[in-house]
């Protein structure tokens, strides 16, 4: 929940839980600026087991692109675990 790529610091670092009311649904670690000032890097997103292959995961990552982009991200990277082909397929 701390980590940081290299020259960034907790100001660029959002941790964000996504509830369905009282239910954790999904977690994302999202940094901003990063690799450069037009793109923001998710270093972790996975969604509750429970709601998986719904469409949820997507829908997240959709409306991030929109609010990103109206502050001038026109880029999102993705890391994912290698050899995880569900995770390298979303
Ligand atoms: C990968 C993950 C974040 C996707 O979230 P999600 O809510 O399941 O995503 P969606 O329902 O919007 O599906 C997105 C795509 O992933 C595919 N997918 C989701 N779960 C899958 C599964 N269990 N097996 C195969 N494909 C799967 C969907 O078919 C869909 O593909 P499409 O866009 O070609 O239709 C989520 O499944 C997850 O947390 N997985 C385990 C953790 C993980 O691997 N995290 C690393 C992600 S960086």
């Amino acid at each position: 929940m701390n980590a940081l790529p290299q020259n960034k610091d907790m100001q660029d670092k959002y941790y964000i839980g996504y509830y369905d009311g009282e239910r954790l649904i999904a977690v994302m670690d999202l940094i901003m600026d990063f690799p450069d000032e037009t793109t923001a890097f998710i270093g972790f997103f996975m969604t509750d087991v429970s709601i998986q292959n719904t469409g949820i995961g997507s829908g997240i990552i959709e409306d991030l692109c929109v609010c990103l982009a109206k502050i001038g991200i026109s880029k999102v990277r993705l890391g994912w675990v290698k050899d995880n082909p569900q995770a390298e397929h979303f």
